[in-house]
């Protein structure tokens, strides 16, 4: 029987940041830095009840910290670790998540104890080196990795990527069976109570942190929870809000419960890869990412972490499969196994794309591609072979092949919605009308373009546009703030090959201006040589707007081609497309 003190509070006031320290479970102590004034986290997430970043300390014959908190906190933070523990004995950082509200004080923590080991998963750590600039010594953990810090706490690790971040894992001591969740199971609420007995007060906060950050990758949920079915957790202490004891099975429950709804009622694919071989981990987030675009939900399945019954299932619901080819398969007959599975329930209704990232030691991938395509599924994208190390223009073309795989999974599913839609209140929308322009930009060694139609001029002073464009584009990754691009207009009776060419399906990574006459703007955005006139414009901000960016930009210089052209306009048939 653990005797639990009483939660300490430490008031920093008037800044209403404030630390709560409590022990949870036999030398395990949470340290709960509570923001008590945020109201707005990332650009869309209102908050109005403040936040907590909680961060944990575990003492066995070795002490581990358990992610860290805001560098808001920092000073806090530190008083209060040194009241608890001399912070140089510290030999481990798990890292369940990297976002800066749980990672924002690694870099001090490293000043402080530049020999601690910080544990994570290869995402994480990826992410951690970018992030810190520094090197460090750290060790890679996934599901079924263990950490024996003695006196009872044996740290085991649990995969969770796309929770909401790809490098996430849960920390699960099975000496306490406290499970560590970070984002997982949390909420922005702050309050003194350490624990949820009020759930009642909860509710709406843990609804909408899941709908916000947990609900778009509801099929991430459902394999997180089945990868925790094993785990006897007495208590989940996550990284925002109260922990979770009173009603746990409730809370987790919720999840499940929405995260079943929320996947049957979307498409979504699967993309298949072996975690640690060759560059495969960069090229599927890439793919991800270009998939991602188009509102498409991707499942990532590690065919070493994922057992052939799931293998089986996902590969059966599925509406698209990305296979990334394994290393020859004589070396792993799970792999080899998993493979044959997909090969077995691959069905003639799903798209198929495949990249190989390990040159000669991968499982041939024609052979394979050539299977799929006698099963009757379409050849999303040619298949991506990678020799070297991924370069921005690779990354690119990851990109583009995971959006036009996107796509072709939006565009059936919005067509069974578009059957069933108001087809009057479509032709109406569909009387709005509008000029037609080519997008183009540069950025680096990356062009693209876009045909464009939704383009208006938006303030006088300064002089700035809007441009709305759809999340699924390729060019959309050159069009942040303070990135520039041009924009083209096209001229009534001479547009029609311009047009053409830029509404052609390019492959993925494809060079947009072959045959077409161009040369630079000022600010480095190709310019054709066909347009009545152009604008060289400046994003100033975009704003999420469902299926589209908005881009509202500053019109910096611009140029007429022929006084009396007139502008190319496009009249269309239903609001429901371009
Ligand atoms: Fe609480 Fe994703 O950071």
């Amino acid at each position: 029987m653990v005797t639990l003190a009483a939660p300490s509070i430490t008031t920093a006031s008037p800044n209403r940041l404030t630390i709560q320290t409590a022990e949870i479970a036999l030398g395990s102590t949470a340290i709960r830095c509570l923001d008590w004034d945020r109201d707005r986290f990332d650009i869309e997430f209102e908050l109005k009840n403040g936040t907590t970043y909680n961060s944990f300390l575990i003492r066995g014959d070795q002490t581990a910290l358990v992610d860290t908190s805001h560098q808001k906190f920092e000073a806090l933070y530190f008083e209060t670790l040194e009241g608890l523990v001399d912070p140089t004995t510290i030999d481990y950082l798990v890292v369940n998540h990297t976002e800066p509200d749980h990672s924002g004080l690694i870099g001090r923590l490293l000043e402080i104890v530049p020999q601690l080991t910080i544990v994570g998963s290869k995402v994480a750590i990826q992410f951690l080196q970018h992030q810190l600039h520094r090197p460090f010594a750290f060790q890679l953990v996934k599901s079924g990795s263990q950490l024996n810090l003695g006196q009872g706490h044996c740290l085991e690790f649990v995969s969770a990527p796309n929770l909401h971040w790809p490098d996430t894992i849960f920390t699960y001591d099975s000496g306490t069976q406290v499970l560590y969740t970070c984002d997982v199971f949390g909420m922005h609420y702050c309050d003194d109570a350490l624990y949820d007995e009020i759930p009642e007060l909860l509710e709406q906060d843990f609804q909408y942190y899941y709908d916000c950050l947990m609900g778009p990758n509801a099929r991430s949920v459902l394999g997180a929870l089945k990868r925790m079915n094993k785990l006897t957790v007495t208590l989940v202490a996550t990284g925002h809000g109260p922990l979770l004891q009173h009603h746990q099975q409730q809370w987790l429950e919720y999840y499940r419960t929405w995260s079943e709804a929320q996947s049957k009622a979307t498409p979504y694919v699967a993309l298949i890869y072996t975690d640690e071989y060759g560059h495969s981990d960069h090229i599927a987030r890439a793919i991800a990412q270009g998939i991602h675009k188009t509102g498409t939900d991707v499942e990532l399945v590690d065919l070493n972490e994922t057992d052939l019954h799931d293998v089986r299932e996902i590969a059966t619901t599925a509406t698209a499969l990305v296979v990334g080819m394994p290393p020859q398969a004589t070396n792993n007959s799970h792999v080899s196994a998993a493979l044959s599975t997909i090969l077995a329930v691959a069905h003639p209704k799903q798209a198929i794309g495949l990249f190989e990232t390990g040159g000669g030691h991968d499982e041939p991938i024609y052979p394979l591609r050539n299977r799929f395509i006698e099963l009757g599924l379409i050849e999303a994208f040619p298949p991506i072979l990678i020799k070297a190390t991924p370069s921005d223009a690779t990354k690119q073309h990851c990109q583009e092949a995971g959006t036009d795989l996107g796509q072709w999974v939006s565009q059936n599913h919005r067509q069974h919605r578009r059957e069933a839609s108001d087809s009057s209140l479509d032709q109406a929308l569909g009387r709005l009308s509008s000029g037609l322009y080519i997008v183009t930009a540069r950025k680096g060694d990356v062009t693209s373009a876009m045909l464009a139609s939704w383009v208006m001029q938006a303030t006088v002073e300064p002089l700035g546009l809007a441009v709305a464009v759809a999340k699924e584009r390729a060019i959309e990754s050159l069009l942040h703030g303070e990135d520039y691009f041009v924009l083209n207009v096209l001229e009534e009776g001479n547009y029609q090959r311009l047009m053409k060419h830029f509404l052609k399906r390019f492959p993925p990574g494809a060079d947009r201006f072959i045959g077409i006459a161009t040369y630079d703007a000022e600010n480095g955005s190709p310019i054709l040589a066909e347009a009545l006139a152009y604008l060289e414009c400046r994003v100033i901000s975009r704003t999420d707007a469902g299926d589209h960016w908005i881009m509202y930009c500053a019109a910096d210089r611009g140029r007429v081609a022929h006084p009396d052209g007139i502008t190319a306009v496009h009249h269309r048939k239903a609001g429901s497309h371009y």
